[in-house]
């Protein structure tokens, strides 16, 4: 009797192990699911609100992988860490205000551009010294980490005789420019315009005109998750034709 009974229960745990095995399969299991980094101080493009993570970025993404069937899970980081994240395989995919560059495509892959950018130079309001290129010798840059701010100051270094002085995210430079303890930073134009148009006292103001122009573009690391990209740049496509894309970008003007 004592084996008999033995031998029900090893037979009820293996019906109940091999159950469990086939929701798995039938579940998300054999889908695979997309690891995709952001930043999440960088609205209008990514940030949160209400606990939840909005921006035009996020709204993109989600309305192509719905257009496309695909699931994918956010990973929010620093701007600085999402191409060693995908570099390493970390993550599938960013998309992150991230500036096509040529720099940038020897390790990664992007989408076609889905958002027109360009860099501006940003000092504090109260600052009239500061009107153009021309006033920025001698002057302090406060900048994001690698991004196409920080290489532009890198790169004008020299020439204008600068200080750099490195952040994480946004905010802390905007905060180093207000503050004064820095005279200049470089952000990108949507992104400074955003955030001057819900101040009702900026603290900030832009100098002059964009200093250059480029894309955003989701990326994926160079060789991999063509599959990906190929989805992005399709769902794209039927988004903007469908009329989704417009409407996200009025949800932040
Ligand atoms: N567009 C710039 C770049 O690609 C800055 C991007 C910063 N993005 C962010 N989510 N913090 O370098």
């Amino acid at each position: 009797m004592k084996k008999i009974g033995m031998i029900l229960a090893l037979l009820l745990t293996f019906v109940a192990c091999s159950g469990k095995q086939d929701s798995t399969k039938q579940g998300s299991g054999e889908k695979k699911v997309y690891k995709i980094g952001t930043d999440v101080i960088f609205a209008p493009f990514e940030f949160e609100k209400d606990g939840k993570y909005v921006g035009i970025d996020i709204e993109i993404l989600d309305a192509i992988a719905k257009v496309e069937g695909f699931e994918y899970t956010l990973h929010p980081m620093n701007f600085n860490g999402l191409i060693p994240a995908i570099s390493s395989s970390q993550l599938d995919g960013a998309i992150a205000g991230m500036t096509i560059t040529d720099e940038r495509k020897q390790v990664l892959d992007f989408s076609e551009g889905y958002y027109e950018s360009g860099i501006s130079a940003v000092v504090s309001a109260k600052n009239d010294k500061i009107k153009s290129v021309e006033d920025f010798k001698g002057k302090t840059f406060a900048v994001k980490k690698g991004t196409t701010g920080s290489l532009y100051a890198e790169d004008h270094q020299k020439e204008f005789g600068s200080q750099i002085r490195y952040f994480d995210d946004s905010p802390s430079m905007f905060q180093e420019v207000a503050n004064g303890n820095a005279d200049i930073t470089f952000e990108d134009y949507p992104v400074i315009a955003y955030k001057l148009s819900l101040e009702k006292e900026p603290t900030l103001k832009i100098v002059g005109d964009k200093l250059s122009t480029a894309h955003f573009g989701f990326a994926v690391k160079k060789g991999q998750n063509q599959e990906l990209l190929q989805k992005f740049n399709s769902g794209l496509k039927k988004i903007k034709e469908s009329g989704e894309y417009d409407k996200i970008l009025n949800n932040y003007k």
